[in-house]
């Protein structure tokens, strides 16, 4: 049984105090939604701030990236074991942002990876296809190669997300259907039968691009769906819990 995960990726935004809040909000409302698991990605200012406030609760704390070095004269990077100090337990890695604007490649994302599982973090692994590839038809070639380049050389599937995030679905409220979506999650899951065997079973995969509580539903029906990696939304309080809520009636 994979149990459900809904992580907010709020990206840059909010400072420390409306990172607080925006935490507190969320932890008083969760009440009833005991079967999903629930992760807020802060921007690295607030999560040392953030940590303090879900401390004791079921809420899990990620960062947006980490970089793959521990320690170093990398100006402007954050090891992977700060993260962890401050608090997280996940990582983010190889968002489509951080691929598009900050030109990370497949081997960026795979140093990051093993730099994240070597720290007891667990990543969660972002891949998608953008819209010229979908309309070449090209999604399942894309997407197989990132995956497979995300987890070169990484032996066990224990503690790795994946989130399938659609380019062309991010920010700009074209969701992809459920069958769409559904049909992308079942070819991960192949990929990783074929790397991993028997192990592809319990590994959770996210679906991420303009998620509203209106369409998790349908989303989450679907059986290779096990959560929802939730940007714009996750910024408003009451829809993010209208997410989490839903999936947890789902699931
Ligand atoms: P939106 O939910 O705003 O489309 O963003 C999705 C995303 O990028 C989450 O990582």
């Amino acid at each position: 049984m994979r149990k459900p995960i809904v992580a907010g990726n709020w990206k840059m935004h909010n400072t420390v105090q409306e990172s607080i809040a925006l935490a507190k909000y969320i932890k008083d409302g969760i009440a009833g939604t005991e079967k999903t698991e629930i992760v807020l990605a802060p921007p690295f200012t607030a999560l040392y701030s953030v940590s303090a406030v879900i401390k004791d609760t079921k809420i899990s704390l990620a960062s947006q990236n980490i970089f793959y070095e521990d320690k170093g004269a990398y100006t402007g990077e954050v090891a992977p074991g700060m993260i962890k100090d401050a608090g997280c337990t996940y990582a983010i890695i190889g968002h489509s942002e951080r691929r598009k604007y900050f030109y990370e490649r497949d081997e960026d994302v795979n140093l990051k990876v093993k730099k994240a599982l070597a720290t007891g973090l667990t990543p969660i692994v972002c891949v998608g296809e953008t819209e010229e590839e979908r309309v070449k038809d090209v999604t399942e070639f894309v997407v197989g190669v990132q995956v497979k380049k995300a987890l070169f050389e990484i032996n066990s599937l224990n503690n790795i997300v994946i989130a399938y995030e659609p380019v062309w679905a991010i920010g700009t409220g074209k969701v992809a259907t459920p069958m769409e979506a559904e049909e992308v999650h079942r070819f991960i899951r192949g990929v990783l039968s074929e790397m991993y065997g028997s192990a592809s079973t319990d590994i959770r995969i996210l679906y991420g691009g303009s998620v509203t509580p209106e369409n998790v539903g349908e989303l989450i029906d679907m059986e290779d769906i096990d959560g929802a990696l939730v940007g714009g939304a996750s910024l408003k309080p009451d829809t993010f819990l209208g997410i989490i809520r839903k999936v947890s009636e789902k699931k």
